[in-house]
């Protein structure tokens, strides 16, 4: 069964994150928060603790995991013919929700990079993380503790929700800070290459690098319903999802509005009615909010037993990238233009 440890996230008692440690260090599984999304732990040098990642997780054998370490001296361990240009990047975002791949030295096992010449690692910045890296003495390797295909979880409940029962422990640190996950940088490539946008923006990346290309995938998230993109200019979107809104209602449809806190006045008439919900993601004003609340709003949307959710695009500058990556996912790339 699965072990749940609560712990201050801010000041992790020593005692419970040895307890953890202790079942890393045996070859277990535990899934603990990052200041990004909460990841599903295991020794990433042992084949045999990797390979219960992917069955709890239902996921394919073909998509690598990150390894998390909590010293920048561990790189050279795990990785080889590291560009100068990755550890000015390291300087600047470790710890932080930057992931960035290398080519894999001969010690990390096939299983953790999928069979890749490459592997992915990352130094979080999230106390509870950092303490469980170090207390185990070895490098975590953690996808995000969702079953496959799953948006990524931000508390504690949304990992009980997929994978209670499947995996040893969970160390409950509250939310996660972040809410959406790494931003994944192929540095292997030239120009280097962003495969998923995450916490730290490209302009960010490319104060360090120049130019950055972006090569996203969009792998569409198994949700309880149907999720429409409503992308333009404010107006114009607001105007698009009053109307869809009104249009699935009379049919019969659940239907949840995704906006932010300046439009949400514009739902009032929809707010008040049956079988219509309206959630805030947060202020304009405040991209990092909006990222926070994402995956949660989803998640209590389905709980909510809504069907339909009509998603406000953004722009695609900053965490805006991120944010509509992720919406995108959310809607398998059903998107009305507004
Ligand atoms: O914020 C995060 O990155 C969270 C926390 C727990 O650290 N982790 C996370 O892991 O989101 P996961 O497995 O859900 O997503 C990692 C992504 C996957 O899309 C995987 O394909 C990619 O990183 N990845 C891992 N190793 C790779 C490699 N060697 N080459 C290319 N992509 C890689
Ligand atoms: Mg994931």
């Amino acid at each position: 069964m699965t072990i749940i440890i609560k712990v201050d996230s801010e000041n992790p008692s020593i005692e419970k994150i040895r307890r953890a440690a202790e079942i890393i260090r045996k070859g277990g599984t535990v899934a603990f928060p990052t200041e990004t999304v909460y990841g599903l732990g295991a020794d990433a040098l042992n084949p045999e603790a990797v390979r219960k990642i992917y069955e709890a997780k239902e996921r394919p054998p073909t998509n690598p995991l990150i390894i998390h370490i909590a010293e920048k001296k561990e790189v050279y361990r795990l990785a080889e013919e590291i560009p100068e240009k990755a550890f000015e990047l390291m300087d600047r975002f470790w710890p932080g929700p930057l992931t960035l791949v290398l080519r894999a030295s001969e010690i990390v096992p096939k299983i953790t990079t999928a069979g890749l010449e490459t592997t992915a690692i990352r130094m979080p910045s999230h106390r509870v993380a950092l303490a469980l890296i170090r207390e185990s003495s070895r490098p975590i390797a953690a996808p995000s503790a969702n079953l496959a295909g799953r948006p990524s979880p931000t508390t504690a409940e949304h990992v009980i929700e997929d994978l209670y029962g499947r995996i040893d422990a969970i160390l409950d640190g509250g939310p996660t800070p972040v809410g959406v996950e790494s931003t994944v940088l192929d540095m292997t490539t030239e120009p280097p290459r962003i495969l998923r946008p995450g916490g730290v923006p490209r302009e960010d990346l490319e104060e360090v690098l120049g130019r950055v290309e972006v090569k996203q995938t969009y792998r569409r998230y198994k949700l309880r319903m149907e999720v429409i993109l409503v992308e333009g200019e404010p107006k114009s979107v607001i105007r698009k999802v009053r109307e869809l809104a009104g249009l699935y209602l009379s049919r019969g449809r659940r239907v949840g509005i995704l906006t932010i806190d300046e439009h949400k006045p514009m739902y009032e008439t929809y707010r008040t009615m049956h079988r219509c919900e309206v959630k805030s993601l947060g202020s304009r004003k405040d991209p990092a909010v909006i990222a926070r609340n994402l995956f949660g709003l989803l998640r209590e949307f389905e709980g909510m037993g809504v069907d339909l959710v009509l998603a406000e695009g953004f722009k695609v500058e900053g965490l805006g990238l991120t944010i509509m990556n992720r919406l995108r996912r959310a809607s398998g790339l059903n998107i009305v233009k507004a």
